[in-house]
């Protein structure tokens, strides 16, 4: 799924360093699942969070309860769902509301000047195409602070990063970093994703990245975005 801050991109880079440890039945956690690019990879036993309620309904709607969302939305139903939220089915909202510029919440309706790309057949392959790939997983929808984790898990966090967009709340990140030193001295296997990491945390991989969405490089040129794997030194 197109989604704003995806990881798609890196997934190949990403999880084979995620997962080469893994033992068998030791869960694989993410704590900021978003548009599930990168848990869609994964096999075995999976959780899945994210904090945002729509989003959430509308996995669940479609990995568990056989929903076929629209494949296309008009811009005056766009508009509706946009402005009514309330009179929609949060699945509804959830679906209608990604399909937008960069992949943001409510950032636009997208139209192809040209005609030659049909932005609702593509938002709809893409999200059914992961489907299949999902089932099983563990869904939840909270704070990543309230995610209960099974013991030595992997947990791989890809939050919203900082000096980048604001999302729909405030994300305090020193308070983010302090969890995963205490999830990581709990014996958890914590990777993180980001631009940038306090000095108690290693990079362990790192790759040039242009980004296009504008979660991640609102006051950052493109050029100077480098994409990091982190760790807690322990
Ligand atoms: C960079 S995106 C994740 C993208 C995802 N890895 C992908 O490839 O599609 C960050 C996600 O964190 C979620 N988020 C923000 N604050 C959160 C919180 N406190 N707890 C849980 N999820 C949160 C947002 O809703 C967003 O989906």
């Amino acid at each position: 799924m197109k989604y704003m801050g995806s990881k798609a991109r890196f997934a190949k880079d990403l999880l084979p360093i995620l997962l080469k440890d893994r033992k068998q039945g030791q869960a694989y956690v993410e704590p900021f699942a978003g548009g599930m690019n990168m848990i869609d990879k994964v096999d075995g036993l999976r959780i899945a969070n994210d904090q945002h309620e729509e989003l959430m309904a509308m996995w669940h709607a479609l990995i568990y309860e056989h929903w076929d969302p629209p494949k296309s939305v008009s811009e005056t139903e766009y508009k509706a769902i946009k402005y009514h939220q309330d009179d929609y089915p949060k699945h509804l909202v959830g679906y209608v509301g990604f399909n937008s510029f960069g992949g943001k919440w409510f950032a636009g309706y997208r139209r192809d000047k040209e005609g030659k790309r049909d932005y609702w057949s593509e938002h709809y392959r893409n999200i059914t195409k992961q489907v299949p790939k999902l089932k099983g997983v563990e869904l939840s929808c909270k704070s990543y602070l309230e995610l209960e984790i099974p013991a030595n898990s992997i947990v791989y966090c890809d939050p919203p990063y900082a000096s980048t967009t604001k999302y729909k709340d405030d994300f305090d990140h020193e308070q983010f970093w302090q969890w995963c030193r205490e999830k990581s001295k709990d014996g958890q296997t914590v990777f993180i994703s980001e631009y940038a990491a306090p000095n108690d945390f290693k990079c362990i991989w790192e790759k040039g990245a242009k980004t296009t969405f504008s979660w991640h490089a609102e006051n950052l040129s493109p050029k100077e975005s480098i994409e990091r794997l982190f760790v807690y030194k322990q």
